[in-house]
């Protein structure tokens, strides 16, 4: 079993690929970045985070093995794909330049991997997260199940977090679900939050949990705004676990970013649903019976990711 993360020089990248191998579930795991410049030297993050990672096999007790590489041809037969290439947002760049320069990546980089690995799943971390998976899709010329995003169990794992700490149980014994686009629109749903089971609402009063629901939709910024740069542990960990339900055939239920034809009344774009994960991809798009307040939600997050869609259209017309 192969698993080729591509983006894997940088922070989510090397993430995801250390998390997979000490998963220990695959052959291998090749990790492609492209050839960088420090203080006019070439350097070749992939092989150097691959090989530090596969150093401390002998330690974590893993047999996966780990390669760094700049060549798609090291990538050929990988059953799953991981898309974390990108550049972040810099001083002076706009919405549309991030949008434009990463969905060029996106493109680029499922061109080459979808060359050397015609049968493979393809899972997108990039962001903007729900345009970069339709982006991958259109180029892969994939049927819908095999192309992904990961966005849900990121934000679904903040806020379990955040009310595992409030209310002083284990993280573990927290279920939840969020559903919608990756960012500030994403559409909590505290009627399907539990402790095991029981309703959350009998653990934490509503104004706390109000709050909470407001931190997760911000959690991603809030990691921004304490380290200069965005979050790395919890997405590796979360597109880790995408690979293994896939490669392991498990059947998860997770919110995933997927593709929606007439699901939740959303034609042609990717939102975050419950999906179940296993063997060839997503299996199944569960819908979930939504109240009309959660539709409304939902609808309004997925006015937002149709916002971004037009608006990528528009750059890529040009
Ligand atoms: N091909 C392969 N790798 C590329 C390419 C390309 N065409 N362009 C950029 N990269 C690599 C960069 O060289 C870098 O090593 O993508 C990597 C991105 O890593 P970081 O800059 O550390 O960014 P990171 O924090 O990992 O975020 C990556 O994931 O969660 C999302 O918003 C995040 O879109 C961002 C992506």
């Amino acid at each position: 079993m192969k698993v080729t993360v591509v983006g894997a020089g940088g922070n989510v990248g090397s993430t995801v690929s250390m998390a997979v191998a000490q998963r220990d579930f695959a052959k291998e795991v090749v990790m492609v970045d492209i050839v960088q410049e420090k203080d006019g030297d070439k350097i070749y993050p992939s092989k150097g985070r691959a090989l530090d990672q596969w150093e401390s096999s002998p330690i974590h007790q893993f047999d996966t093995k780990l390669t760094g590489t700049v060549d798609y041809e090291d990538t050929a037969g990988s059953d799953v794909c991981v898309i974390t290439a990108g550049v972040p947002r810099k001083p002076g760049m706009s919405r549309d330049d991030l949008l434009e320069i990463n969905a060029n990546i996106v493109q680029d980089v499922t061109e080459k991997l979808v060359k050397h690995s015609p049968n493979t799943i393809i899972i997108v971390v990039s962001n903007p997260l729900d345009v970069m998976a339709q982006v991958a899709l259109e180029t892969s010329g994939f049927d819908s199940n095999r192309v992904m995003g990961m966005a849900g169990i990121l934000d679904t794992a903040r806020y379990r977090s955040f009310l595992a700490e409030e209310i002083g149980v284990s993280p573990k014994d927290i279920q939840a679900l969020l559903l919608g686009g990756h960012g500030d629109t994403m559409v909590p749903l505290p009627r399907f939050t539990t402790v095991c089971g029981m309703p959350i609402t009998q653990f934490i009063d509503e104004d706390k949990l109000e709050e909470i629901v407001d931190r997760t939709k911000g959690g991603g910024g809030e990691l921004v705004n304490l380290m200069g740069t965005s979050a790395w542990y919890a997405p590796g960990a979360a597109a880790a676990q995408m690979v293994e339900a896939i490669m392991l055939d498990q059947n998860r239920v997770f919110p995933c970013a997927a593709h929606l034809n007439g699901e939740y009344g959303q034609e042609n774009l990717f939102l975050g649903v419950p999906v179940k994960l296993g063997e060839g991809g997503i299996k199944e798009i569960i819908e979930v019976d939504l109240n009309d307040e959660e539709q409304q939600l939902l609808d309004e997050s997925a006015d937002h990711v149709h916002s971004v869609l037009k608006e990528f259209r528009q750059l890529m017309d040009k």
